[in-house]
């Protein structure tokens, strides 16, 4: 059966391409310099969190699984999806305790993963095609700002985001996104969304610098990703990753400090950037949340929370709304 597995590429190269060069033209002229977290997802980029969410300290990864495990019987008798969206999609392996208990409630017909990283979509639908036989798995390479339109319609959707993804963005970004995948919502259709919680500031931030270095190699990894594709010189050992707890904004920053005064030349772009020793570049934010600031967000967006769970410990919330 060829048909049962389909993927589209809503993002070609020339796309990606002219969307990097844009980004990369604009956070490195800014003051301060930043650079947007989708361009660290390369192959490596992949690999390399991959290997994050199997860290000690990483707890998110094992709290949402915990979450999902618990209550995927749940959360199908509530939803009774036909179809499941996920939205970067990565491995999709937590989604598999909800693909396995929809696949039991007899509901689910199609599953379809969504991620900006075509090489790993599509290992993970030769995967998911494996071992769904009964499923049709769709997945769809693209970019959240952009293609969640071309997503498949149909009735009773469970549209998931894990992995506290939504948390990457900043409270602008995250209210316009959430008001995106709120407009596609039909009657009978779930969002569930997982988010990290507030909470030690000392372990939110051994979560984003972990002792082996893993993180700090993923944070370099978006230069590596900049000297491949536009022809940069970044070197990366002139460059110290650094994350800490904003406890003003409830989010962790991951920063790049360049150690030394430097020329970056980004020959692609004819652009020549100098760093100050000292000099910090913002890559990524990752929000933490308490429940009622999640929920006004969704509210805002115009989705009504419907349910709020949590790990035993606490430490990870998994939130389903709906228009
Ligand atoms: N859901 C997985 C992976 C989370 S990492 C988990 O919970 O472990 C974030 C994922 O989102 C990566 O797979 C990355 O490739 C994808 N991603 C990041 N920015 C994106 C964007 N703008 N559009 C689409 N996918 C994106
Ligand atoms: N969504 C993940 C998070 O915010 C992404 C992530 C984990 C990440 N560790 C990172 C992003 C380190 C950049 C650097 O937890």
């Amino acid at each position: 059966m060829t048909n049962r597995r389909v993927v589209d590429v809503h993002l070609g190269t020339d796309d990606i391409d002219k969307a990097l060069r844009a980004d990369v033209t604009g956070g490195l002229t800014a003051e301060p310099k930043e650079l947007p977290p989708k361009w660290f997802y390369d192959e490596r980029g992949s690999e390399l969190f991959d290997e994050i969410t199997r860290l000690d300290e990483y707890y998110p990864t094992e709290a949402e699984r915990r979450i999902l495990v618990d209550n995927a019987a749940a959360i199908v008798e509530l939803t009774s999806p036909a179809t499941i969206i996920e939205l970067g999609s990565g491995t999709s392996d937590k989604t598999g305790a909800v693909l396995d208990a929809a696949v039991r409630h007899r509901t689910l017909r199609r599953f379809v993963p969504f991620d900006v990283s075509e090489a790993f979509l599509r290992q993970s639908v030769d995967v998911l095609a494996e071992r769904y036989r009964t499923l049709v798995v769709h997945g769809v390479v693209g970019d959240f700002d952009h293609h969640l339109p071309y997503l498949p319609s149909g009735d009773r959707q469970l549209l998931m985001l894990l992995g506290g993804t939504i948390g990457n963005y900043q409270p602008k970004e995250r209210r316009e996104l959430l008001t995106v995948i709120a407009e596609r919502q039909r009657p009978g259709d779930h969002v569930l969304i997982g988010i990290d919680l507030v909470k030690d500031v000392t372990r939110l931030e051994r979560a984003y610098d972990d002792a082996r270095g893993v993180t700090a190699e993923f944070n370099r990894n978006v230069l590596a990703v900049i000297n491949r594709r536009l022809s940069a010189d970044f070197d990366l050992a002139a460059f110290e990753h650094v994350a800490r707890f904003d406890t003003e904004e409830e989010w962790i920053e991951m920063l790049l400090r360049s150690t030394v005064d430097q020329t970056v030349r980004v020959a692609d772009l004819d652009l020549t950037v100098s760093f100050e020793a000292g000099e910090l570049m913002r890559t990524e934010v990752s929000c933490k949340f308490r429940r009622e600031r999640f929920e006004a967000d969704l509210e805002h967006a115009g989705l009504a929370p419907v349910e709020w769970l949590t790990d035993p410990a606490g430490d990870f919330a998994v939130s389903i709304s709906r228009r």
